[in-house]
């Protein structure tokens, strides 16, 4: 599904507000966008002739299932399945996204938020760049970009990730790193971008095993993109290196200026009436983004040692460092080889809860039900000293220049199947776990008119 087919969609659900009046990408219109997250929105008069902007198009899990085609429980599942057997996307003529070139760009006709008084400058924060590997092939890959001049921007590339390791071979060789940045990419491309498969596994193919991806030669570099983005920029990564930042990150706090690589472009490509996507940095979005990819790899993981039935990185932990992992425990060990196997599946994950699958991942009290009547610190608490952890913890041991370091806790909150002698219980004791339920009733016999849930 197309940015554009997505917000028809909305508008045609009643979801989506739209704004008339012009907005100013510089501070308004960030701030109206935070004021109204959650809710998908179109920037008619962004002030840049030709463009709308969209904003609060993944702020939702249910934004994900629509473009899927799959309910809330379905969307893991489709995550696994494409992870599991990407699929070759095939090429086409004619792509929209190529309905106008412009060989002269000038990135100032662009509506390039500036969400902040005290950031860098403007930033692309929704761009998926397509580049090629010469060992390992295509990557695709978020990166936030700062606008630095009409055809430059510095671009924050994580160290040791796919754009960062084809560039140093790039400028090994003497030459810059040919860049596709796509712009208002369907949400199916945008999931896939946020993957981190293994090295050489092409995210555009995991973006074919999702939904149709069709895609086009770039026009100037030689590289492929999503047909249906609303816009691509074609250029090059260089050797040099600007300064990146100050910008907020997924914590919404600032992060610090770094020197970054400079991407140079050399020709822009558009469909008629383009419309950019906005993303607001630390807003839900940013944490869907985030988080969600993250939870089939932790199915995946903890498929190998339980059955595990759903996972939810849960938003409290800034859709990151927390998950809950459902499984239908088999064995008295189940929910230990859980928490151990989710670690494994999310390098990042600072806390796991493990529930059974009559607990709903999704639903904090629940979780927290499961938590406060199955669970005791001295036998089901799982603590790890010291272990490789996510930059974005600031309560983490950070020095620079190397990978950071936590303690990590799981919690195994599945009925248990030992007491404290070891004696196995019965299915009997066991089933004294589950909460009790009253048979439905029908209402409409005793209370005329609604009944308020
Ligand atoms: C909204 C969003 C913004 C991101 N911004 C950046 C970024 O600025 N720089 C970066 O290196 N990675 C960023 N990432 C993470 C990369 O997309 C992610 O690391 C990618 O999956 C790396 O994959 P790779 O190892 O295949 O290159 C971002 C992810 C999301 C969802």
């Amino acid at each position: 599904m197309s940015l554009r087919d997505f917000l028809a969609w909305a508008a045609g659900e009643g979801q989506l507000t739209t704004i008339h009046r012009p907005v100013n990408p510089e501070l308004e219109m960030a701030r109206v966008a935070h004021a109204l997250e959650g809710r998908p929105l179109l920037f008619t008069d962004p002030q840049r002739p030709g463009w709308q902007v969209a904003a609060g198009v993944c702020a939702r899990r249910e934004f994900f299932a629509w473009a899927l085609g799959t309910d809330l429980p379905g969307i893991v599942p489709r995550l696994v399945e494409a992870l599991n057997n990407p699929v070759a996307p095939p090429l086409m003529a004619d792509a929209p996204c190529q309905q106008v070139v412009e060989r002269a760009p000038n990135l100032g006709a662009l509506p390039i938020l500036k969400h902040l008084p005290g950031d860098g400058g403007p930033y692309v924060t929704a761009a998926v760049a397509v580049i090629r590997d010469p060992d390992l092939g295509r990557n695709v890959s978020f990166h936030r970009l700062m606008q630095i001049g009409p055809r430059a921007f510095s671009a924050r590339i994580v160290e040791g990730r796919g754009t960062d390791t084809a560039l140093r071979k790039a400028l090994a060789a003497g030459r810059g790193l040919e860049i596709a940045i796509c712009l208002g990419a369907p949400i199916h491309v945008l999931l896939a971008a946020a993957m981190s498969p293994a090295m050489g596994v092409d995210e555009l193919a995991i973006a074919q095993a999702l939904a149709p991806t069709p895609l086009a030669r770039a026009v100037s570099v030689d590289l492929e993109v999503p047909a249906e983005c609303e816009a691509i920029l074609e250029g090059r990564i260089t050797g040099q290196l600007a300064g990146e930042g100050p910008f907020i990150d997924l914590t919404e706090t600032w992060d610090v200026v770094r020197q970054q690589p400079v991407i140079e472009i050399d020709c822009i490509t558009h469909r008629r009436s383009p419309i950019y996507h906005a993303l607001l940095p630390g807003g839900l979005e940013h944490r869907l983004l985030m988080g969600l990819p993250r939870e089939p790899t932790i199915f995946r993981a903890v498929s190998e040692v339980a059955d595990c039935r759903n996972v939810s990185i849960t938003p409290g932990g800034m859709s990151w460092l927390h998950a809950v992992v459902q499984i239908a425990k088999n064995s008295p060990d189940d929910g230990r080889l859980a928490i151990e196997a989710a670690f494994q599946g999310h390098r990042s994950l600072k806390h796991v809860v493990v529930v059974d699958d009559d607990v709903d991942p999704f639903d904090p009290a629940a979780v927290e039900w499961a938590i406060a009547t199955r669970f005791q610190a001295d036998r089901d608490l799982l603590v790890y000293e010291d272990q490789p952890s996510s930059s974005l913890d600031p309560s983490a041991k950070l020095v620079p220049g190397q990978k950071a370091r936590s303690a990590k806790m799981g919690l195994d909150a599945t009925i248990p199947w030992l007491d404290s002698r070891g004696r196995r219980l019965s299915q009997l004791e066991r089933d004294g776990f589950h909460k009790v339920r009253y048979e439905p009733i029908d209402l409409s016999q005793y209370i005329d008119g609604s009944v308020d849930a």
